[in-house]
């Protein structure tokens, strides 16, 4: 795997990695969790807390005691070399992996094992490294299932297509109207999702992200498999998602240019660990970052050049 910067419209190659490896009342309560939670943020705790998060699988150690604060509103990337163990902490913060020590903080709400079915209702939405829509389903109906949990409608009454049923179907119509219109994607919201170019479904998973204005958004490399032009766009989309809804993003991004740009914090896994944690610019001057991306040993003569 090659590690890519991109600076100035070129693409530079700066070092080669390593090769390893619903009821109201529901609705009501949900909301008012969420709420609690941006309003403990907005006090000054972060909207995500790892503390010493491990996991194993058999013999392979994928996570190993990691520490992570995420403040409101920032824009942090997860870096590291294939396996490093990103994915994993993605997956314990959305509640699909539980880890073997450690607790996660979601706003307010402390967890063992963060509850999937809750994730919603605590403010968080997620994307997957390989893309997760419906082929078969237009955009817009892919992006109004970003509200599925949102619905208080039951399965009979949705097919008896009730008055509730009814409101309930345009209200997420019109979120997932204005998602798509955030996105640019007007011009294909009503066309399949199977048939269209990768740089657009990374686009349409997205807006899909977001309908549901999550606080905290985790995004498996989203920018990856893109052209570098699309990269941009996507990036700033980024920008602009978390500018106008104050939506705090955790990313995972292989592509440490784009990732330098776009990022407030960088925290920085090889082999489940934690080796940096700061900004883009103490980031890149770290030696344990530099040998970690290069596999070698060097006495403060390299520099990861971006
Ligand atoms: N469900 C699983 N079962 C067994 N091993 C797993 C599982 N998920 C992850 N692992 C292992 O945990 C380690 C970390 O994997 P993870 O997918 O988190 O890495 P990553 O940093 O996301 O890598 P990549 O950049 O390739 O996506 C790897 O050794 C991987 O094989
Ligand atoms: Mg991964």
């Amino acid at each position: 795997m090659s590690l890519v910067a991109t600076a100035g419209g070129d693409a530079l190659i700066v070092a080669r990695a390593r090769e390893r490896a619903t009821e109201a009342s529901r609705v009501a309560r949900e909301t008012s969790r969420a709420t609690d939670a941006v309003r403990v943020a907005d006090a000054g705790v972060p909207v995500l807390t790892l503390q010493g998060i491990s996991l194993s699988f058999g013999g392979v150690t994928a996570l190993d005691g990691i520490d992570l604060a995420v403040a409101k509103g920032e824009i942090r990337a997860i870096i590291g070399p294939n396996g490093a163990g990103k994915s994993s902490l993605l997956n314990v913060v959305s509640g699909l992996y539980r880890p073997d020590r450690g607790v996660v903080q979601l706003g307010s709400e402390r967890f063992r094992h963060v509850p999937t079915a809750r994730l919603a209702a605590v403010g968080v939405a997620r994307t997957f490294q390989n893309l997760a829509l419906f082929k078969g389903l237009p955009v817009l109906d892919n992006v109004v299932m970003g509200l599925v949990h949102r619905r208080r409608a039951g399965f009979v009454r949705q097919i008896l297509s009730t008055p509730q049923a009814r409101r309930e179907e345009a209200e997420a119509r019109a979120a997932a109207e204005e998602a798509i219109t955030f996105l640019h994607l007007d011009a294909v919201k009503h066309q399949l999702a199977g048939g269209l170019p990768y740089g657009i479904l990374k686009r349409v998973e997205l807006a899909r992200a977001l309908v549901a204005r999550p606080q905290l958004l985790l995004l498996d490399e989203p920018l990856a498999g893109v052209t570098l032009a699309e990269k941009r766009e996507l990036a700033a989309h980024l920008r602009n998602a978390r500018d106008a809804y104050g939506t705090t993003i955790v990313l995972i991004e292989h592509d440490i240019g784009v990732v330098m740009g776009l990022s407030d914090r960088i925290a920085v896994l090889d082999y489940g660990r934690k080796i940096a944690d700061g900004t883009p610019d103490e980031v890149r001057s770290c030696q344990a970052v530099i040998d970690a991306y290069l596999g070698v040993a060097h006495e403060g003569e390299t520099e990861l050049v971006i």
